[in-house]
């Protein structure tokens, strides 16, 4: 049995000081909106802390990280945000891929993708540089790492999957199915049908749909919506379960779930793989970290 954790959208605190000049830009409405809801209880470290160490109990043979790392993606963030990623396991064990926030201006994006390189890289990526998407081989698992990552005009907070990326994925699924291998990919926007809101939509979100359904997938990981949801996408001959997890910061209220993380068990082989999620997660303010529920995502049971 290999066991996947998956945790998302820590968006890391507290924000460290800001240059004026650095506020010259769409960063000054994230800093507004972490100062107004992140910063003021909305998310909390304590509470990540929490999350970390029980994911660490758990001993995951392997963790995907699904972006939203930091906030307004200030050089100041990238260095505690890779200690944060180190704090998860060694970059042979941990596999992230960087969200809308991670790449919040122009340039960040590649600031992040160096300054978390050894998280962030396929096994074959010379050098610090990634080649998306990324593959990594972990005992029966290929974990597959799409960026949709991309500066966007203020109030948007849109991802992009463009035929670049498409192509070189479809590549990558048939490949690693003809190894006999498990196939995950991660995803900070998810691909949905019904996106959750216009401004934060995965522009390409069929393209991606396509290349699933007709070179197939065991499983897709995302993150940005921080709902804990699963969702089915068209597959090759099996569906795909699409699972969202709940930010890893989020603080619970009275009665009210905070964050979560997922574990997956993953068992079986080529054509008769098996999934099990365990969602971990704070009930309400007073629980905790506990199981929250447990599910079967292998399709024919699933369905
Ligand atoms: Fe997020
Ligand atoms: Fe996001």
């Amino acid at each position: 049995m290999f066991r996947l954790a998956h945790v998302s959208d820590p968006h890391l605190g507290p924000l460290p000081d800001v240059r004026l000049r650095e506020l010259m830009s769409k960063r000054v409405l994230g800093w507004i909106n972490w100062r107004l809801n992140r910063g003021r209880g909305g998310m909390r470290p304590a509470v990540l802390d929490d999350l970390v160490a029980d994911l660490r109990a758990h001993a995951p043979d392997h963790v995907a990280v699904t972006g939203d790392i930091v906030n307004i993606a200030l050089d100041a963030e990238l260095e505690p945000a890779r200690r944060w990623l180190a704090s998860l396991g060694a970059g042979r064990d941990v596999s992230a891929v960087p969200g809308n926030h991670d790449a919040y201006v122009p340039g960040a994006l590649k600031r992040a993708g160096e300054a978390w390189s050894a998280f962030m890289k396929g096994d074959e990526d010379p050098g610090e540089t990634t080649r998306w998407p990324f593959l990594r081989r972990r005992g029966p698992v290929a974990v597959i790492g799409v960026s949709s990552a991309e500066a966007t005009a203020p109030f948007m907070a849109t991802g992009r999957f463009e035929p670049g990326q498409a192509l070189r994925l479809a590549d990558l699924l048939d490949h690693t199915a003809r190894e006999g291998l498990y196939r995950v990919v991660l995803i900070h926007h998810p691909p949905a049908k019904k996106p959750i809101h216009w401004a934060g939509r995965l522009i390409g979100a069929e393209r991606l749909r396509e290349v699933i359904q007709t070179h197939g997938a065991e499983l897709m990981l995302h993150g940005h919506t921080h709902r804990s949801t699963v969702e089915w996408l068209d597959g090759r001959g099996r569906p795909v379960p699409l699972v969202g997890v709940p930010s890893a910061s989020r603080n619970p209220g009275p009665d009210r779930r905070g964050a979560g993380w997922n574990l997956f068990e993953i068992d079986g082989g080529p054509g008769r793989w098996r999934t099990l999620r365990i969602e971990r997660g704070f009930r309400d303010a007073g629980s905790g970290l506990v199981e929250i529920a447990r599910a079967d995502l292998t399709p024919e049971a699933a369905s």
